[in-house]
């Protein structure tokens, strides 16, 4: 017995605790660390970075950063939080047109940059925001490397952050096994099918109202080193994708690292009569969305910073 529930086996006669084998879950993971990630970061939810109406001071991979939406126009810029004339912080500067005037000289700094200060590439997917901030040529990709998803979808985003590295955060999600064990409350069966080297393939219940479940195939993959997406392959809500993004904010080696945040999109479509309606309420659903995906992950979380200390010897 598991916290009350049932054990649940995925394979008939082996258990998850063999399946979920250590040296397979690593295996995955290296290959996914080695995928190039063409220097984008995701900066956070298109909805949340077009609705900043004033600048806003990111930290990304240890780099402080600044970003704001240009005044009375289209456009939205992040930049280096620094001022280059006397290091200010530009996140509490004004915005005028697309400049960002800095708040103690005001030096006015905007798209055409100013000495090695600049703003960094931006790429905005329609669901997430990007920022490249790599700048190593033989490695850049003018976009970021996304993975395939559904035409007409409700999309949700939900952001949080763990104390660990973002390959916790994969690692996670390459260790399918732990599902109804860690989340019994959101499956009631989760088996792997298939292993390759490109994608793991699992037939998932989820769980619904106590008993009642509802079945699907559904495929992970990693697009790039930091995402891992799951998509519906077969059944209810086939073609919905949930994209897992995981963005190094502090990095171990600075004070108070690592820190990572978990930005996880999931764009649920449907084939059914109805969906052009809930299309219509999508405003209605997104909470419940959010909501579902924040249980899991605050369980996950806990995974992810337990994983970090366990392999860093504490
Ligand atoms: S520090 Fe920014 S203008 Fe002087
Ligand atoms: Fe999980």
């Amino acid at each position: 017995m598991l916290g009350g529930m049932p054990e649940r086996r995925t394979s008939p006669g082996r258990r998850d605790w063999m399946l979920a084998q250590p040296a397979r879950i690593e295996a995955a993971l290296a290959r996914s660390q080695r995928l190039p990630s063409g220097g984008w970061f995701v900066v956070g939810s298109t909805r949340a970075m077009r609705a900043l109406s004033k600048p806003k001071r990111l930290m990304i991979n240890g780099h402080e950063l600044v970003a704001w939406n240009a005044s009375g126009g289209e456009g939205l810029f992040v930049a280096p939080a620094a001022c280059p004339h006397l290091g200010a912080d530009l996140s509490c500067g004004r915005v005028d047109g697309d400049l960002l005037i800095c708040p103690w000289h005001g030096l006015a700094l905007g798209p055409a940059g100013h000495g090695g200060w600049k703003p960094r590439a931006v790429h905005d997917d329609g669901v997430l925001v990007w920022a490249r901030l790599d700048d190593d040529a033989s490695t850049v990709t003018e976009a970021p490397i996304l993975a395939p998803r559904p035409l007409r979808a409700i999309d949700a985003v939900i952001t949080r952050q763990a104390n660990c590295e973002p390959e916790d955060i994969i690692a996670n999600r390459l260790d399918p096994w732990h599902g109804v064990h860690l989340h019994p409350y959101a499956f009631s069966k989760l088996e792997v099918t298939h292993e390759s080297d490109e994608a793991l393939d699992v037939d998932v219940t989820y769980r619904f109202a106590g008993r009642f479940g509802v079945p699907v195939k559904a495929r992970f993959h990693c697009p790039d080193p930091r995402t891992i997406v799951m998509t519906i392959t077969d059944g209810e809500g086939t073609g919905s994708v949930v994209e897992t993004h995981a963005t190094p904010l502090i990095r171990a080696d600075q004070a108070g690292g690592p820190q990572t945040a978990i930005i996880e999109a999931t764009l649920a479509t449907s084939d059914r009569a109805g969906f052009a309606y809930a299309r219509r309420v999508a405003p209605a659903i997104r909470p419940i969305m959010r909501l579902l995906a924040s249980r899991l992950w605050t369980d996950d979380a806990r995974y992810a910073e337990r994983r970090f200390v366990m392999r860093r010897g504490e």
